[in-house]
């Protein structure tokens, strides 16, 4: 169980079921979170900029298609104001996350860079989406440190289909690690990570990605449970009358088969496809952690979906080692909804903060200092 780990012994605990082989990974990667990384507990401030997306992303409840959300986009007095709350919370960092906000001006993204690294010491991370290469650069000279991109399976064929490439895409192939790699060769920090429990997501594909995240040496790794939204295509096809027993389920539907079929995509044994509950989840956090031993790697809001009094802490106590406390105005939260129940929803940043730092106390984790950067 290290950071040499093969396909075959990554595949194996992933289809792991034994509970007492299971809490020895936990054990494993809890163990060398804390030798490389350490116990404290980044807190990185999420801020929603804008759920206004050109993109028509099947599992994705901000989609252009979905006409039932009400969107909205922050003023740039509205971001400051949240960045000011990250430093009265003493965070060491933000996060800067939209949809693929056509509207949103390179410019303007670069002005606010700037005015929030000239008032703080906060780490700025980035996390708007598939973007012009001068864009990345504009934002990096203003001062931006990081960027995320998740790129939510290294099966291409599956990405394609749940990812449509968009008529402006510069990357006819819409490559995210093409772009993982400009972005790290611009001076980012990068992070990525996957879905876990996609509809034709084999454990094979799992495996290939956590493989990937070693290859690709990522600062920082996020994942979380796929999670259906009703407002999406594949949430209509895999929800529909079977309540939340999703791809728990013995036998694909008729139209859930011709879905992959026209789709070119294999249908999956059902034992082959990954299933979306946390337990998985916790196994990808827990590998990410043994595969890439000194990445940042947070315990996701997905996860504190499903659970949402335990998710974030069992994510801590199984490698992860950051959380992403949600600094978006209340007024807007319950807009950015790319799955339904979204942890943290009706929360005040007051009253989310509150709750991170009593969840950091009950597993004996303190509050990291400074900005975490990657080492
Ligand atoms: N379930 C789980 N995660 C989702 N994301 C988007 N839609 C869903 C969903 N239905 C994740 C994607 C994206 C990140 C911001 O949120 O991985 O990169």
């Amino acid at each position: 169980m290290q950071s040499t780990m093969n396909a075959y012994e990554i595949e194996t605990w992933l289809r792991e079921t034994d509970p007492i082989r299971l809490e020895m990974l936990w054990k494993q990667a809890d163990l060398i979170r804390a030798k490389e990384v350490g116990d404290q507990v980044h807190l990185r401030g999420l801020i929603e900029l804008s759920n206004i997306c050109r993109r028509q992303c099947l599992y994705c409840g901000i989609r252009a298609g979905n006409s039932a959300l009400t969107r909205y986009r922050l003023t740039n007095q509205e971001v400051l104001d949240a960045a000011r709350k990250a430093i009265q919370f003493e965070y060491g960092s933000i996060v800067i996350q939209s949809g693929e906000d056509a509207q949103l001006d390179p410019e303007n993204i670069a002005r606010l860079i700037r005015q929030i690294k000239g008032e703080t010491d906060l780490a700025i991370t980035l996390s708007l989406g598939e973007r012009s290469i001068e864009d990345y650069h504009l934002w990096k000279q203003a001062g931006a440190d990081r960027y995320l991109l998740r790129f939510e399976t290294s099966n291409r064929r599956l990405f394609q289909v749940i990812h449509p490439a968009w008529k402006h895409d510069r990357l006819n192939s819409n490559d995210r690690l093409q772009l993982l790699r400009e972005l790290r060769g611009l001076g980012y920090e990068i992070g990525s990570g996957v879905m876990v429990g996609i509809p034709g997501q084999s454990y094979t594909d799992l495996t290939n990605d956590l493989l990937l995240f070693r290859e690709l040496n990522l600062n920082m790794i996020g994942s979380g449970p796929f999670l259906l939204h009703p407002q999406t295509p594949l949430g209509q096809l895999f929800l529909a009358d079977r309540g939340t027993g999703l791809l728990q389920v013995t036998e694909w539907t008729k139209e859930q088969r011709a879905f992959f079929e026209q789709n070119d995509l294999p249908v999956l044994a059902i034992d082959d496809q990954v299933a979306h509950s946390d337990q998985l989840a916790f196994k990808v956090i827990a590998l990410a952690r043994l595969l890439c031993p000194r990445a940042n790697i947070p315990s996701t809001t997905a996860i504190a979906t499903i659970d949402r009094e335990n998710g974030r802490k069992m994510g801590l106590s199984r490698g992860a080692n950051v959380v992403m406390p949600n600094l978006t105005p209340l007024q807007y939260r319950r807009f950015y909804e790319i799955y339904p129940n979204k942890a943290a929803s009706y929360e005040t940043p007051e009253e989310t903060h509150a709750q991170m730092l009593q969840h950091l106390a009950a597993i004996g984790r303190i509050p990291g200092k400074g900005r975490g950067d990657s080492r």
